[in-house]
């Protein structure tokens, strides 16, 4: 007996708003799509690239303790090799073998279903935020179509890796929902693969980067012989990085090339580096909050102790409630000195930084937040995501969707409408406002349709200011009407007084 989860009408919202307006479409659509890429249309590439000028202004351009990097996404594959990605980078899958899928093994969960102390079967479900309840459903109807009488004991979920071989035949495969046909857990490395130059051998093979970390570890001696960094400092890279995850899936929350924005911050082996672990998270929140996300959507996930990596001391992911449940937004890793060594021991090269303050020689230790960037366009647009009822021009109370973004990350700004599009004296002052702010942001001019029906269009996609010129305008005081996309309240401003509110708004 199998169960499914049940879909998410948000994230079916989500992805239909962002197809239909321009923001995320599935890559290679018109030849069917390729599962785990997506393609940012118009609207998308602003507000990705809103989010990383964010993300580099305050990490790296706002700090003195940070410097940038670009590093490529092809590298020596030794890098792999020194990092433990070829030899460790890799997720426990389970197939199928009658449907032909794959899952990721400890993202299957199953149970016995036991009634008075007997195993009448089991019950397998897919990860989802109702997991158990949906496992509780199916292991009443197998007890029902077994025809048992007596208490079903409680249903205690286990995730596929903790499955004994035994059971391998006895546990339903969730796509044909009959037992037999699952393997047991392999593992599956998760580097793409190519090849380099013209040999076609196997000393040809290179790796596509599944992190911008390694660049930056690949670096680290490069920015520090340059002299401009003293202990602590970090370096902070954004960029590709290329997963063959086993179940891309929930969007763009899980796919298999993707951005990160990633720091590592050097510190002294001697520091205090709990202090600075919660500097850092505590950096990390106020910045999502900053872009948007609502403080309460985020939670701290503290890896318990005997689950880290030998190397790592601390790791605390920052959670966010996006519409497929709680989930990692942000990992903030404190590793040590494994990486630099690793480096130092395969490239032979010393890692070590002359410490002035202290007078100290060593290879530091580094705190790691990473962050995706397509996650963190989720996240955003989850939060944003709002459906309403407002007047429309006839005063007859309509429902409306519309992305309450924060002005610093909107795709679209503001936009510009004349009152009417038949009279030129308002045209031609709307023409000349849009031309004046568009030489500064991103804004949009609009001139079609009736006004109410242009706010919802930009209601839809988030634009946070509409800016209407009238008769007022050009007849009496020069002044606009200002909108705000989310209250719609309106008010009349001199160009002088909009100008001063979009720089606080969008800049601030
Ligand atoms: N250098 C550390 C590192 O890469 P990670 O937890 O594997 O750690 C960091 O990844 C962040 O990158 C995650 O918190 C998530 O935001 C993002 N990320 C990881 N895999 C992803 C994927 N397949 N699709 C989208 N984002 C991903």
């Amino acid at each position: 007996m199998t169960a499914k989860a049940s879909s998410d009408s948000l994230m079916e919202e989500i992805v239909g708003l962002c197809k239909r307006r321009g923001f995320i479409f599935p890559s290679s659509e018109i030849y069917g799509g390729y599962n785990g890429f997506y393609d940012y249309g118009p609207l998308g590439v602003e507000l990705r690239n809103n989010i990383k000028q964010a993300w580099w202004r305050d990490m790296v351009q706002r700090r003195d303790d940070i410097e940038g990097l670009d590093s490529t996404i092809i590298m020596h594959p030794d890098i792999w090799k020194a990092s433990g990605h070829v030899d460790g980078f890799s997720d426990p899958m389970v197939d199928c073998k009658e449907s032909k899928l794959r899952y990721r093994a400890d993202q299957l969960f199953f149970a016995p279903v036991i009634v008075e102390g007997e195993t009448i079967g089991y019950v397998s479900v897919v990860e989802c935020p109702e997991q158990q309840e949906v496992a509780e459903k199916a292991a009443a109807t197998l007890k029902r179509k077994a025809g048992k009488q007596g208490e079903l004991e409680a249903i205690v979920l286990k995730d596929y890796t903790e499955s004994k071989p035994e059971e391998y035949d006895l546990i339903p495969s969730p796509a044909t929902g009959k037992p037999g046909s699952l393997t047991a857990p392999r593992e599956f490395k998760l580097m793409f693969e190519t090849k380099v130059g013209p040999l076609a051998d196997d000393s040809a093979v290179a790796y596509l980067r599944p992190e911008t970390a390694q660049g930056i570890f690949a670096n680290y001696k490069n920015i520090v012989d340059t002299g401009r960094v003293k202990i602590p400092f970090g370096i902070a890279q954004i960029g590709k990085a290329f997963r063959n995850e086993i179940t891309p899936r929930n969007f763009i929350f899980r796919s298999r090339e993707f951005e990160q924005m990633e720091i590592e911050y050097f510190i002294s082996p001697n520091a205090d580096w709990k202090t600075l672990h919660r500097e850092w998270i505590d950096t990390c929140i106020d910045w999502l909050v900053s872009i948007g996300l609502p403080r309460e959507g985020i939670t701290e996930d503290i890896h318990p102790e005997d689950k880290l990596a030998f190397y790592s001391q601390a790791t605390t992911d920052l959670m966010f409630q996006f519409p497929h449940g709680e989930q990692e937004l942000w990992g903030i890793a404190c590793r040590g000195d494994y990486d630099l060594k690793q480096h130092q021991e395969h490239s032979g090269k010393s890692m070590t930084i002359f410490d002035e303050a202290a007078k100290e020689k060593y290879v530091p230790h580094v705190i790691e937040p990473s962050l995706g960037v397509d996650r963190t366009i989720l996240a955003v647009l989850s939060a944003a995501y709002t459906e309403d009822e407002v007047p429309n021009d006839k005063g007859k109370v309509e429902k409306r969707t519309l992305l309450k973004f924060s002005p610093k990350i909107a795709p679209v700004k503001a936009a510009i409408f004349p009152l009417l599009k038949n009279k030129p004296e308002l045209v031609e002052r709307a023409q000349a406002l849009y031309k004046k702010l568009q030489r500064r942001w991103n804004v949009f001019y609009d001139a079609s349709g009736a006004i109410g029906r242009r706010y919802r269009r930009q209601d839809e996609i988030g634009t946070p200011f509409g800016i209407t010129i009238d008769f007022d305008t050009i007849e009496k005081d020069g002044t606009v009407t200002l909108r705000d996309r989310d209250t719609c309240e309106q008010r009349r401003v001199t160009e002088d007084e909009l100008i001063k509110f979009l720089e606080e708004q969008i800049d601030g």
